[in-house]
């Protein structure tokens, strides 16, 4: 062997031996210097970027019958932002002005925010083919940037991750649930699955819209022409499903949206006692999708857009102070302005309306903990929607579960019932009274203590 086939040899196996640890490195990508934040990329797939940020608990305990919960938060959309949205708006330590939280789930977990999927803020492709067209694919991303996070650190891997979704996250949510445990069982992925919780989230999209037109109209926001109307294309919906015609299901669904719009003169979706427009998390949680080329996307807000405020938007924020902190985000990766988040929701339009009930019911047959909570006056996923998918569960538990009664909740002041709650086994739900889609953001305490409950696993079982 002559001396430069040596030396050529020494560093392919050099490179062998440290590629995958350059790989797996960059997962921790870099932080705040008292280790309390953490954020970076994980390449999910060759050029495939997804962008994750990790806030460790100040109040982080060392109970090894305890354990400090981890909580994975999953946006909607498809195509919103999670480390924006979720972190900012909803759970995180600080708000949309950069001001404390007082609510922030941080105080009870720890919390891991992703732009999800790939496309999403922060998230990047390099090849607008590698974007995902099903939750699966999502899932599997997903699975392994928990593979990149969690197998090298063991601290981590002692703490119960909980998956907490919004929206079209609980579709996600359910498929990334069976693809980490696959993935644990395989001995892949070094984590404990704590249980999944699905906040007025997109299951069965059917189910969702079959319920519009008569929950509006027993609110008198609807008539009875708009109640036959908004039906007709429910039938048609129900048809494109059950033949499969998902992306026509879709278009359908938009269509119907619109409909609706028309004939409530603009309720908001995300709280059906206000108009469109009012609700500002309703505005910055679809702005991302309102560009979306391929469908017509919720035009009414598009008409009551008001011209965002400097302080507090967003947008702004994340493309400055948020962008500048993290250091890393290249400089063609726009969140401001949704990034590639608009074709995200085009790519997954073949996926959108399909459900994803049979997958709650795989997860409740293994055992996992599955944790429902629904905005009363939300209507995108309305209460009424998700009742009606649970009761289409084949769970063995189901019908001692829909048989037993509720118990009230109360936060603080035990004169205002702030909902009520039910579990059998592993199946547990929550009824939020005074909220509408965004559930922490409206009712932040209750929120607050449902999300302890469950993470501690001290949700009540009979
Ligand atoms: C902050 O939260 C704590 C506990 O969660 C609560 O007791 C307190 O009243 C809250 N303060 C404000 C100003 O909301
Ligand atoms: C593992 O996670 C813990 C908890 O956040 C953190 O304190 C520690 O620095 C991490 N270790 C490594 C090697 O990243
Ligand atoms: C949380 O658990 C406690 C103790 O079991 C119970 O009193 C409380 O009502 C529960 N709250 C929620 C929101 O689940
Ligand atoms: C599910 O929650 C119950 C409490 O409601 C708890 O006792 C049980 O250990 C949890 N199961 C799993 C698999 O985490």
């Amino acid at each position: 062997m002559g001396k430069s086939n040596f030396v050529a040899l020494l560093w392919v196996s050099l490179v062998l031996l440290f590629l995958p640890l350059f790989y797996g490195g960059l997962a921790m990508g870099t932080g705040t210097l008292d280790g309390s934040e953490k954020w970076g990329y994980v390449e999910v797939r060759p050029k495939a970027h997804m962008f994750w940020w990790y806030y460790k608990s100040p109040y982080r305990t060392q109970d090894p019958n305890n354990p400090w919960p981890i909580i994975l938060w999953l946006q909607g959309g498809p195509g919103a932002s999670g480390v924006g949205i979720g972190n900012f708006e909803e759970v995180g330590p600080l708000d949309s002005f950069l001001k404390p939280r007082n609510s922030t789930w941080l105080r009870k977990a720890d919390l891991l925010f992703v732009d999800n999927p790939v496309g999403t803020g922060y998230s990047y492709v390099e090849d607008e083919e590698l974007l995902v067209k099903t939750d699966e694919e999502a899932a599997t991303d997903l699975t392994t940037l928990l593979i990149a996070i969690f197998n090298k650190n063991e601290t981590l891997q002692k703490s119960p991750l909980y998956i907490v979704a919004e929206s079209y996250g609980g579709k996600y949510a359910v498929t990334l649930g069976l693809s980490a445990l696959k993935a644990i069982e395989d001995q892949r992925l070094k984590l404990i699955l704590g249980g999944i919780a699905l906040g007025d989230s997109w299951i069965s999209p059917e189910d969702f819209v079959e319920s519009w037109g008569p929950l509006l109209k027993d609110v008198s926001r609807i008539d009875d022409n708009g109640l036959t109307e908004s039906n007709s294309l429910v039938e048609k919906i129900k048809l494109q499903i059950a033949n499969g015609k998902w992306t026509d299901a879709t278009q359908t669904w938009s269509n119907l949206e619109s409909l609706i719009s028309d004939h409530s003169n603009g309720v908001d979706f995300y709280n059906f006692l206000l108009d469109s427009g009012m609700d500002l998390m309703s505005m910055e949680a679809t702005e991302v999708v309102r560009a979306t080329p391929r469908i017509k996307y919720i035009r009414y807000l598009d008409s009551l857009k008001s011209s965002p405020d400097e302080n507090g938007d967003i947008g702004l924020l994340m493309n400055g102070a948020v962008r500048k902190k993290l250091g890393i985000i290249p400089n063609d990766v726009n969140s401001a302005t949704g990034g590639q988040s608009s074709l995200v929701f085009g790519y997954l339009e073949g996926d959108f309306m399909r459900p994803r009930i049979n997958e709650v019911d795989e997860l409740l047959s293994k055992g996992v903990n599955v944790t429902i909570y629904n905005g009363q006056l939300d209507l995108i996923c309305s209460t009424k929607g998700t009742e009606a998918w649970v009761k289409k569960l084949k769970w063995e538990g189901l019908k001692t579960f829909l048989s037993i009664d509720r118990t009230p909740l109360y936060c603080g002041d035990v004169s205002i019932t702030k909902g009520f709650t039910k579990s059998y086994r592993n199946l547990h739900f929550y009824w939020i009274l005074g909220a509408g889609h965004f559930v922490p953001v409206d009712q932040p305490c209750i929120a607050l203590e449902m999300m302890v409950n469950f993470t501690r696993s001290l949700v009540s079982t009979k």
